[in-house]
């Protein structure tokens, strides 16, 4: 299974993806990884690990439908059967969802539908919830919308910041996303 991974900033859950790769315990194909806005660390961490990286920085584009289609065509252009939004901060139309015959897999820092959107933990902290997570579904063109494939709870403990609690459910959500791809890889999860 090729994949392209899309980041937009720290790339850590990435980083995961990456080690399970080198490590044998994730047989998929990083075609390669791309970005937003350029001098990401996630992007550095790829091309660290030599894969091919890409940037279409939404900031150059006036209008927001040319910056999709170079997106579509330059992910495209890497033949992928998934693409993965890891931290991918913006939000793609209908017309790349198509392109990938629906199979554009993201991963969010709450237990959707509650607290999508990009804070997530934040949202939740904010609230008062007591249990929190992450999910890892089938995107479509909404905000952290589409069908949920796997979600874990994470329990919100007295005196938590957004940073203490977001790294508590990254190693939940790393651990999600591996065992996530694992299964489609091996064609577990039927696609969107
Ligand atoms: C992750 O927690 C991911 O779920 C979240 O951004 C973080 C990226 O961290 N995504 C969203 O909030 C999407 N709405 P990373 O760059 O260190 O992997």
């Amino acid at each position: 299974m090729r994949i392209v991974v899309l980041v937009s900033g720290t790339g850590s859950n990435l980083q995961a993806v990456l080690d399970a790769v080198r490590d044998g315990r994730l047989d998929v194909e990083i075609a390669a990884v791309g970005s937003d806005r350029p001098g990401t660390q996630g992007v550095r961490r790829a091309a660290d690990a030599g894969y091919p990286t890409f940037v279409v920085p939404f900031r150059d584009y006036p209008v927001r439908a040319d910056w999709n289609r170079d997106l579509t065509e330059k992910v495209a252009s890497y033949d992928p059967d998934l693409v993965l939004s890891s931290g991918f901060m913006r939000i793609v139309d209908e017309s790349f969802i198509a392109r990938f015959d629906g199979r554009y897999l993201n991963t969010h820092p709450a237990l959707l539908p509650s607290f999508p959107g990009a804070h997530g933990v934040r949202d939740a902290l904010a609230y008062g919830v007591k249990v929190t997570g992450c999910t890892v579904h089938w995107a479509d063109a909404g905000v952290d919308t589409g069908p949920i494939l796997a979600q874990a709870a994470v329990e919100v403990l007295d005196g938590d910041t957004e940073e203490t609690l977001h790294e508590r459910i990254k190693v939940q959500e790393r651990r999600l996303l591996i065992e996530t791809l694992d299964r489609i890889s091996r064609g577990g999860i039927p696609k969107l």
